[in-house]
């Protein structure tokens, strides 16, 4: 691969992007997706409501493209996202417990069986936990209780044994409660033999406020024998961007890509997107955006330097 996908292959590891089908065809969206990046996450098109919006019904159409594509430019794919509280139908979180727990294990079996062998890493359970570090109240933990995350990556496990399967959640880039907790997960899971491959950061991060802890943070996970990744980059401001502002931004993911390129067990960075012009950023944060690094009109930002000085 060539772009930024090609300097982190020569490193044995990846750069990814969030992607969405129906961009394909704008501007240089395809172009730059094919020539800069070797691995791809489904923005939206793996999650439940997009996969399974109604009991047992699959609409595998945005997937299946994406994973054409990905293949046929040899890109790796991330698969995300098989149990989340978050773009999940009103019918599953309506289960019975009992029913809950099956339709669990069927969904992750289904989905997992029907890419098996070409997901490379699954974010099997997302933003399972609070930011003081105890377990999210979600329709998963409130009627299922602290067993789901265990059972979820043991069925993960058995449907697709190839596949990495990663825990994967936000504000945990720095030492803080909620990456502690999550931390003891792991450490737990690995005493009692639950299978866990990774950690996902998703560092949703803001200007200026890339963690200093972050490489060491990444560290003692590896410490605990597991694979992580920073799995949803994206640095954002105030807008609109200014010289200044795009300055800061470019040391920031200078600082980010250093994070993992300094922790062997770091096996890449996935960008929450291509364009400015379709990150989620603004919809979810007003006033706030410009986060990705190439500009509404497909110009490369300062970012993208920072982003090669990291690697
Ligand atoms: C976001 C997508 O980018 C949006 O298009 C969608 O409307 C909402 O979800 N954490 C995650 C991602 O794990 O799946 C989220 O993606 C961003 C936060």
């Amino acid at each position: 691969a060539a772009g930024l996908g090609g300097v982190a292959e020569s490193s044995g590891r990846y750069v990814g992007t969030a992607v969405d089908p129906n961009r394909y065809t704008d501007g240089s969206y395809g172009t730059i997706l094919d020539t800069e990046f070797n691995s791809v996450t489904a923005e939206n098109a793996m999650k439940w409501d997009a996969l399974q919006p109604s009991r047992g019904q699959y609409n595998w159409a945005q997937a299946d493209r994406i994973m054409q594509r990905a293949e046929a430019t040899g890109q790796m794919v991330r698969g995300h996202t098989l149990v989340w509280h978050s773009q999940t139908p009103s019918w599953v979180q309506n289960l019975s417990a009992t029913e809950l727990r099956q339709v669990m294990v069927d969904h992750i079996t289904t989905v997992m069986t029907r890419y098996k062998g070409r997901i490379a890493h699954w974010d099997v359970v997302n933003e399972a936990f609070n930011d003081d570090g105890s377990r999210r109240q979600s329709f998963w933990q409130q009627k299922l209780g602290d067993s789901y995350i265990a059972d979820a990556f043991r069925a993960a496990r058995a449907a697709d044994p190839s596949a990495k399967l990663y825990i994967n959640d936000y504000s945990t880039d720095a030492i803080n409660a909620k990456s502690t907790a999550i931390y003891n997960l792991v450490r737990q899971f690995k005493q009692q033999g639950v299978p866990i491959d990774g950690v996902g950061f998703q560092a949703h991060l803001i200007i200026n406020q890339v963690p200093g802890d972050f490489r060491q943070n990444l560290q003692r996970f590896a410490d605990l024998g597991v694979d992580v990744a920073i799995t949803e980059l994206d640095i954002r401001m105030q807008t609109p961007s200014d010289a200044q502002k795009l300055a800061t931004q470019k040391a920031d993911y200078q600082k980010s890509f250093a994070a993992c390129w300094a922790v062997t067990r770091c096996k890449g960075v996935t960008i929450w997107g291509i364009t400015d012009k379709f990150s989620w950023i603004p919809d979810v944060f007003p006033g706030q955006g410009a986060a990705l690094v190439w500009n509404e009109s497909y110009q490369k930002k300062p970012a993208y330097d920072g982003a090669v000085a990291g690697m």
